[in-house]
């Protein structure tokens, strides 16, 4: 039996284990879709040992016979794009126009991106977002400002150049002097790298809306892949450290083209404790939780390598990302992470100013002074990497996941106690 019409979202900060959920889930749909953001995603994917990361291209792509779809609402950086798909290529991974497409409407991460997103970054000083450096946020500001250019542009070369040529010359007047010379504003140089990794992307470009519609026709059933998680939405999160994207359930459907009424399920994907990387309001972080994973080698980032901040589950942010995202099942991930912590932490509430809160407030530099209220729950001394369904898991680590599914108010689905595809197991 196909799994109905699912969109996939990190309920966290990021990295709370999509790619690995997507993986699980992809066996039981026919297409696996991005629909936001770009290569600042990160998605490990295990199986059997084997390690792949995957910044653009689905995690649907490990299983032969699904097809993945880039669609419009992705910013996608065209080296970024080649190197992942050579690399899969390389490791034995079939990549090509039967399984994966990319729609021809997306806005190109050019090398000016990076430029500026390293330029805006060091202007902020001390109040750094701690962005990834791969120039999402300039990427969406240009297709905001229209001033982008998209995929189907690589389809012609001589207007692409007078497209970089109007854009770098509009840049200039802009950027300080000494930036002027840098190669990434040149717009030859910037021509030359695009058309280079064009030959591998221009086999893939498809109009993915009539695509996905005409697969819709005939009862194939979608995944939508989240990046990013919902604090990091340009709209719900903790603005201004978020991304530049719409992470949360909905975003999924304006970055598509597949409308609300397609959707019959928003599947959420929690850690049992909380990570971020990166700055902004964290009001869980915990620095003996940070300690202990990073002593055991665990929360170093997928995609820049930078450790990430850890923390106890916020179930007041839980309770948000179930509101806004509309969530009705969720993964719980990393339970292995908590073995042999004698008492677990939920954050329930926050205090603010007096005050008890049941949503986090809509200010970052507010949410910076919550301090959070906590339940406390006891652990499990055994390791549970090894387990394989839900009745062997310790008693204690059951209650643990009953009480995150009721303070989210949402089914528990899948649990899974370690990163291979292996150890995961369904809870209901
Ligand atoms: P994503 O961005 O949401 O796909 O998550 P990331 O791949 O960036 O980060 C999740 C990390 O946790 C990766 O290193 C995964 O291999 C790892 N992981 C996922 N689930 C589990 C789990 O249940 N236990 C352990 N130990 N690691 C996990
Ligand atoms: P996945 O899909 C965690 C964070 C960055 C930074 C902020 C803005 O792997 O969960 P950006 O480069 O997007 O302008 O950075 O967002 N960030 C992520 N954090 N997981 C991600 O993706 C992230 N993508 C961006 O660290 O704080
Ligand atoms: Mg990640």
């Amino acid at each position: 039996t196909a799994m109905p019409n699912t969109i996939i979202v990190g309920a966290q900060w990021g990295d709370e284990g999509k790619g690995k959920i997507i993986d699980v889930l992809t066996e039981g749909v026919d297409l696996v879709v991005r629909s936001q953001g770009g290569n600042n995603a990160g998605h490990t994917v295990i199986v059997g040992g084997d390690k792949y990361i995957l910044h653009l291209i689905p995690s649907g792509i490990l299983h032969p016979g699904k097809l993945c779809v880039l669609s419009h609402g992705v910013v996608l950086d065209p080296t970024g794009l080649a190197k992942e798909i050579l690399g899969l290529r390389q490791r034995g991974i079939p990549v090509g126009p039967e399984n994966l497409r990319v729609s021809d409407s997306a806005h190109l991460v050019l090398p000016y991106h990076r430029l500026l997103d390293e330029f805006n970054e060091d202007a902020r000083g001390d109040d750094k977002i701690g962005t990834t450096k791969r120039g999402i946020g300039p990427a969406y500001s240009d297709k905001a400002t229209r001033v982008g250019i998209r995929t189907g542009d690589l389809r012609h070369p001589e207007l692409l150049r007078e497209k970089l040529r109007t854009r770098l010359s509009l840049l200039r007047q802009t950027l300080p002097a000494h930036l002027h010379t840098d190669p990434r504003m040149d717009h030859e140089a910037v021509l030359a790298e695009v058309l280079a990794a064009a030959e591998h992307i221009l086999p893939l470009l498809d109009g993915t809306v009539a695509l996905l519609h005409r697969h819709l026709a005939t009862g194939a059933s979608l995944l939508f892949e989240g990046a990013q998680g919902t604090f990091l939405d340009l709209d719900c999160g903790t603005y201004p450290f978020v991304t530049s994207s719409n992470t949360i359930s909905s975003g999924a459907c304006t970055g598509s083209g597949v409308p609300p009424t397609l959707i019959d399920s928003v599947y959420g994907v929690v850690k049992a404790y909380t990570t971020r990387v990166g700055g902004g309001p964290f009001p869980t972080e915990d620095d003996f939780l940070s300690d202990r994973l990073h002593a055991m080698g665990r929360e170093y980032g997928a995609t820049t390598g930078r450790a990430r901040r850890c923390g106890w589950f916020d179930a007041v942010a839980g309770r948000y990302a179930s509101l806004v995202n509309g969530l009705d099942r969720i993964a719980v991930t990393n339970l292995d992470g908590l073995d042999g912590v004698p008492t677990l932490k939920i954050c329930t509430a926050y205090h603010f100013h007096g005050q008890t809160l049941d949503l986090p407030p809509t200010d970052a530099a507010d949410l910076a002074h919550c301090q959070p209220v906590y339940e406390e729950l006891p652990g499990w001394s055994e390791p549970i990497h090894t387990v394989t369904t839900y009745a062997q898991l310790p008693q204690n680590a059951r209650h643990y996941l009953e009480r995150l599914s009721q303070l989210l108010n949402a089914k528990l689905h899948l649990v899974s106690v370690g990163p291979d595809r292996a150890q995961t197991m369904q809870a209901e």
